[in-house]
Order: structure tokens, then C-alpha cells, then sequence
């Protein structure tokens, strides 16, 4: 059963907590009882998350998720001071919209550290004896952009669908640990990534892909109740799915 207090006393990590996503998806566990740990690169915004959350206990963490290679070290020391992980939240994430011609190699890989060598190594962390507490769930942020494609956003689109596959491969190898791992596809949200590429649309595509959602553009409260759902016990016999929330996108 969904329960508005079922996160009492947990520890739950989410980077991105700076912004978007991740910052409502803090507030609403922050509200469920968690204990919210809050990583992003920018110490102000993860200060204006904080003093969002309700409860207390809550504690900043800025961190580059580019050094991927220090993450389950990182991750101990987290645990260490803060007590073993119940969850982790990865939704942090790069977006990038360029047409192939304007395409670099180097914008592509900084995009695939964040976006999948950071999940990866998140689940490296997570997985050891002293960092998390089973049972433990780790939710990845995909996007409806790993299922269909867009003109103009490979890059990203392929770092979706690598963390789609990736979630599948990490639940198998990490259920007899008592680990969940599931990923959330949203539609378009209202947050500043979504403003950022609204900056590289046109009116008419804008409103072409505002029309493709049925119920509407999402708000970051959309996407961070389905978080709710997966971090919590009532989604117990759920792991390696991808959960669309996307407002009628893919229904097409
Ligand atoms: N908004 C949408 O419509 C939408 C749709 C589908 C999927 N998504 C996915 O949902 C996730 C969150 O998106 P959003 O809309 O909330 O984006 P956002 O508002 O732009 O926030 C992105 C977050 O990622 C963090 N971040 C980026 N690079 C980082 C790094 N190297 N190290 C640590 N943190 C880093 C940023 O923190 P700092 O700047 O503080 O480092 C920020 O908190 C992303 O994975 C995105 O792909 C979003």
C-alpha cells in the first residue's frame, strides 16, 4: 500500500536535487519522512532545495558527477557520516540538442558520463555491504526520448536508451542483494532543461511536441510521484522496468 509517511526514517540520496526533477522529487520524500541527501554541482541551489524539505536531518552534498570514477568511494564516506542508504535517485542529467553536422565528440561523452557512467557507478556504490540497507531501491531518470526518436537529440536519445537497458541488466545482477532498480521515461516537464531547449525550437515545433501530450506538458510534482512510488515498499515486486510519465506522449 502507497503510504504519505512510508519513508520514515529512511536515508535517500538524489542527485539533481538542485534543480527540476530532482528538487521536487526531494521535497516530496522530505514530506513522506525521508532523510534527503542532496547532490548537484551548485552549493546555493542545493541550499534553496534544503530549505524546501520538510522534516529534519537533511544534509548538502555538492559533488561533480563527471568524476565517475570516485563515486563508490564517495558513496562510502556518504554512508559513513549519514548512516546506510535505503535509495538512490539518479536525476541528474545532461541534455544536449544539436543537429549531426554541429555534433562534437567531446559534448557527446561529458552527456554519457552523466547520464549513464554516473548511474552505473552510483549502482557500484550502492551495491556495497556498508552504503545501503535492503530493502533498497535505486530509481534512474530516463526519458521518453530512449523509446522514440527526435530529430536533433541522438545523443541524448542513445544515453536514454542506455540506461533503459542498463536498469534491466542492474535489477538481475542486484536483486539477491535485496536492491530494486527501475527507471522513470518522462514526457516533456516545465523545468529549466526543458527551457533550455525550448530556446533551440521554433514556435511550431515547440507547439508540435506540446501537442503530442494528450494530457498536457508535465509539472516536476508528475514525475516525482512516480519517484515516490519507486522508491517506497508498495512498488516491493517491481525491478528492472522503465516507467513512462509522459502525459499520453508515447500513446501515439
Ligand atoms: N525536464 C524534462 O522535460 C525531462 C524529460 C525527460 C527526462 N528528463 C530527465 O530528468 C532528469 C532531470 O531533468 P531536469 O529537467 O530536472 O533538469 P535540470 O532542471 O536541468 O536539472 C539537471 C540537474 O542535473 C544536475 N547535474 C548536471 N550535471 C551534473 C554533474 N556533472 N554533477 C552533478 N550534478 C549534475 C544539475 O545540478 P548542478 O547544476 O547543481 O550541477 C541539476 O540539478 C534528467 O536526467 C533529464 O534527462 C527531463
Amino acid at each position: 500500500m502507497f503510504a504519505t509517511d512510508a519513508l520514515i526514517d529512511r536515508t535517500i540520496l538524489i542527485t539533481g536535487a538542485s534543480s527540476g526533477l530532482g528538487r521536487a522529487t526531494a521535497v516530496l520524500l522530505s514530506r513522506m519522512g525521508a532523510r534527503i541527501i542532496a547532490v548537484g554541482r551548485n552549493e546555493d541551489r542545493l541550499i534553496a532545495t534544503a530549505s524546501q524539505l520538510s522534516g529534519a536531518g537533511h544534509v548538502v552534498r555538492p559533488f561533480d558527477l563527471a568524476a565517475v570514477e570516485a563515486i563508490p568511494e564517495w558513496l562510502q564516506s556518504l554512508a559513513a557520516e549519514c548512516g546506510p542508504l535505503r535509495g538512490v535517485v539518479h536525476s541528474a542529467g545532461v541534455h544536449l540538442a544539436r543537429p549531426l553536422q554541429m555534433l562534437k565528440a567531446d559534448a557527446v561523452q561529458q552527456l554519457l558520463t552523466v547520464n549513464v557512467t554516473a548511474a552505473l557507478m552510483l549502482a557500484k556504490g550502492l551495491r556495497q555491504r556498508a552504503v545501503h540497507e535492503s530493502p533498497a531501491s535505486l530509481v534512474l531518470m530516463s526519458s521518453v526520448m530512449g523509446q522514440v526518436g527526435q530529430a536533433g537529440v541522438t545523443a541524448y536519445s542513445a544515453s536514454k536508451g542506455a540506461v533503459d537497458a542498463l536498469c534491466r541488466s542492474l535489477a538481475l545482477e542486484l536483486a539477491t542483494q535485496g536492491i530494486r532498480v527501475n527507471a522513470i521515461a518522462p514526457g516533456q516537464v516545465e523545468t529549466e532543461m526543458a527551457e533550455q531547449q525550448r530556446g533551440s525550437l521554433t514556435t511550431e515545433q515547440f507547439e508540435r511536441i506540446r501537442s503530442m501530450h494528450p494530457l498536457g506538458l508535465g509539472r516536476a510534482e508528475d514525475v516525482a510521484s512516480a519517484v515516490a512510488f519507486l522508491i517506497s515498499d508498495a512498488s516491493r515486486w517491481m525491478t528492472g522496468t522503465t516507467l513512462t510519465v509522459d502525459g499520453g506522449y508515447t500513446a501515439h
